[in-house]
């Protein structure tokens, strides 16, 4: 993996990718240090504002999970964020006990459900994986933009999925684009719109079609960053009896 560091076991992993830094040469250093601090630098896990050691790190021994991320993410920002694709790929695999489909509101490059339709074997499974987007973006939106956003992006990631029969690409504004095609059961949602109410208005249509026992992930839950997106998911949510865990990766998980 790149950028190791000064660490060389196989556990440690460290793409430096961190968000909301005014200087990143003293986090670096911190880091750099662990190696020295530690008896023997093991379990050290370093990305996505996250830092782990003497951590077990099991999924690095899941060569389905490892193969299909070593494949699909190319930058740091995507290499840095692997812990959050353990939670999808966990999600994902277990969800494979209830009935319904895979929804991922905020698909973007079709990343994280690549590596997920990967680990799950997904085209030769008998659900759908409904995928949605905006693909494009313009200073009027609400939400940030991201650096591969274009009027072609669309027809890359379609592109991406053209080997899975069983993929719909919508492109549209959330939630308005879930008239277009959307599943009646779900068994995986992945929401990552970076925007409150486009996800509440997902929640709104799409929440009461997870079957009991489906996983909901949360990709911005736990962001200092996107802290409205939280606020309004767990308003939503109180009322209607679920609470919302916050992971360490920033995600927020539901159990239907
Ligand atoms: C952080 S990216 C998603 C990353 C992706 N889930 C992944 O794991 O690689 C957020 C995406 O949400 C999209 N988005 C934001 N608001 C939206 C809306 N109302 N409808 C559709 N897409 C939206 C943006 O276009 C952007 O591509």
């Amino acid at each position: 993996m790149a950028d190791t560091g000064k660490f060389h076991h196989p556990s440690a992993i460290m793409p430096r990718s961190f968000y909301g830094l005014k200087d990143g040469a003293p986090i670096f250093n911190l880091v750099d240090g662990l190696a020295t601090s530690l008896p023997s630098p093991r379990g050290v896990f370093v990305g996505d504002n996250l830092i782990t050691f003497e951590k077990r790190l099991g999924f690095l021994d899941d060569k389905i999970l490892m193969d299909a991320f070593l494949r699909n993410a190319e930058t740091v920002a995507e290499r840095g964020a692997l812990w959050r694709i353990v939670t999808l790929a966990w999600a994902a695999r277990s969800a494979l006990r209830v009935e319904g489909d895979f929804v991922e509101c905020g698909c973007y490059k079709g990343n994280s459900a690549r590596i997920i339709s990967e680990v799950v074997g997904f085209a030769d499974l008998p659900r759908h994986y409904y995928l949605y987007d905006l693909f494009q973006h313009d200073e009027s939106m609400p939400h940030h933009s991201m650096m591969e956003h274009s009027e072609t992006l669309v027809d890359q990631v379609r592109a991406r999925f053209a080997d899975m029969s069983n993929v719909t690409i919508t492109q549209g504004r959330v939630p308005d684009s879930l008239a277009v095609a959307a599943p009646e059961k779900i068994a995986f949602m992945h929401l990552d719109l970076n925007n409150a109410e486009a996800e509440i208005g997902a929640l709104e249509v799409l929440f009461d079609r997870i079957s009991p026992g489906g996983i909901l992930v949360l990709d911005d839950f736990g962001w200092l960053a996107y802290q409205r997106q939280l606020v309004a998911e767990v308003q939503w949510m109180l009322p209607r009896g679920y609470r919302i865990l916050e992971l360490p990766t920033g995600q927020g998980l539901v159990i239907k």
